[in-house]
């Protein structure tokens, strides 16, 4: 029970990584608000398909869901709001909720360059002022006030062929995660971002297709013999949320069956 007594918002936890993050934080006694744009999973396993609410609440623990857009102010204002006014505090905030598109430049439109970055960017940029907002109010608990967490990306730290604007917002939310860690660490404010590898989860649409060309090319980049599973993002998230995380403050923690050291 790392988290008890805990409030923990995650973004984007209908699915994929968000939901595993949810769940782990539960099982570790948070209190959950599953925050996506959807309730259901866009993509789940067919014998676990439930809401993310409605799974945590079959394992034993505490959640409810708040439909929100991360790309808008008012949204991530009221979801914040909503949190802080039944739990009287915001302990832990997670930021998953992101699209995904693989484009060059040439194929990337102006709209769809805006929505990437509406949500992936601007989004990650309003629920991280909106959670310091509330974190600056907070009564210090062993020298921290609140902890953010950042879903960034590998591609954010190379070139990746074909990801123009993905690559770009997760670059994009790299450096915020190290300017907010610089800028709120006195305040006790610690700000960290995971940076997974190849994890197998609903990002294309559909059920994962195996015949996928990428899969193999992900699986030969990457030293473990297997992709990467959204409970091994839960694990990096829960131990940056966690007390055993004291002094930790602007990291981008590669989760990547060690991809990037290859
Ligand atoms: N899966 C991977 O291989 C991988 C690799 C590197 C980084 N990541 C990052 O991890 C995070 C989670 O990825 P995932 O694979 O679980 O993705 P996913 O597509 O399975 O889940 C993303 C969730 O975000 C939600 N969402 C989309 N737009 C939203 C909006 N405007 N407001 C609120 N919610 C919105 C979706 O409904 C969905 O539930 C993302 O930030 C992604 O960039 C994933």
């Amino acid at each position: 029970m790392r988290l008890e007594n805990r409030t923990a918002i995650v973004t984007g936890a209908a699915s994929g990584i968000g939901r595993a993050i949810a769940r782990r934080f539960a099982k570790e006694g948070a209190s959950v608000i599953v925050s996506d744009i959807v309730e259901a999973p866009i993509w789940a396993p067919s014998n676990d398909d439930l809401p993310t609410t409605e799974t945590i609440e079959n394992e034993g623990g505490k959640a409810e869901f708040v439909q929100t857009d991360v790309s808008s102010w008012n949204s991530v204002d009221a979801l914040v709001s909503g949190a802080v006014d039944k739990y009287g505090r915001l302990d832990v905030m997670v930021n998953s909720a992101a699209v995904f598109e693989a484009a060059n430049i040439l194929e990337t439109t102006e709209e769809d360059w805006d929505t990437l970055m509406d949500v992936n960017l601007r989004g990650q940029f309003l629920c991280c002022k909106r959670a310091i907002m509330q974190m600056m109010e907070q009564e210090l608990i062993d020298e921290v006030r609140g902890r953010i967490i950042n879903l960034s990306s590998q591609h954010g730290m190379i070139g990746p062929p074909d990801y123009l604007a993905y690559a770009v917002s997760k670059a994009g939310v790299a450096q915020m995660t190290r300017q907010l860690a610089v800028d709120y660490a006195r305040h006790g404010i610690m700000v960290n971002a995971v940076a997974p590898g190849r994890i197998i989860t609903g990002t294309h649409p559909g059920e994962p297709d195996m015949t996928d060309p990428d899969l193999p090319y992900s699986r030969s980049r990457t030293p473990f013999p297997r992709l990467g599973r959204p409970e091994d993002i839960a694990g990096a998230a829960l131990y940056l949320a966690s007390d055993d995380c004291t002094y930790v403050s602007g990291h981008n923690l590669l989760v990547d069956g060690g991809w990037m050291a290859y």
